[in-house]
């Protein structure tokens, strides 16, 4: 399966030929690029990190909503503490995750 790149918008295209119109831009056909096999390759490898980078986002922005709720409870001093620190452990964890698929990104290793 051949990739294509929209050179306007950046969206990939799977499929023997470019679209007629970019989906997303209505950038014409000739305004998509040939990826290369090397770097479908590439972008195929990283499809699987980006998608647990992914969820990871979605469990920590769970962790800082249970924690958040908690802290409005205002619950014991020992338990206060406990959530205040899963949210500050889970903030961090974002920014490293966040951090990490900026890296993909700019790799081109998103698609
Ligand atoms: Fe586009």
């Amino acid at each position: 399966m051949k990739m294509w790149r929209c050179s306007v918008c950046g969206l990939l295209y799977e499929g023997e030929n470019p679209p007629e119109a970019c989906p997303k831009c209505g950038a014409p056909a000739e305004k998509f690029e040939l990826v290369s096999e090397e770097q479908v390759g590439v972008i195929e490898r990283a499809r699987k990190t980006n998608q647990l980078h992914s969820d990871l986002l979605a469990e920590l922005a769970k962790v800082e909503v249970t924690a958040d709720a908690s802290i409005e409870d205002n619950l014991d001093p020992g338990c206060l503490r406990v959530f205040a620190k899963a949210k500050e452990a889970a903030k961090l964890l974002r920014q490293f995750s966040v951090a990490e698929v900026r890296v993909h990104v700019n790799k081109n290793k998103w698609g």
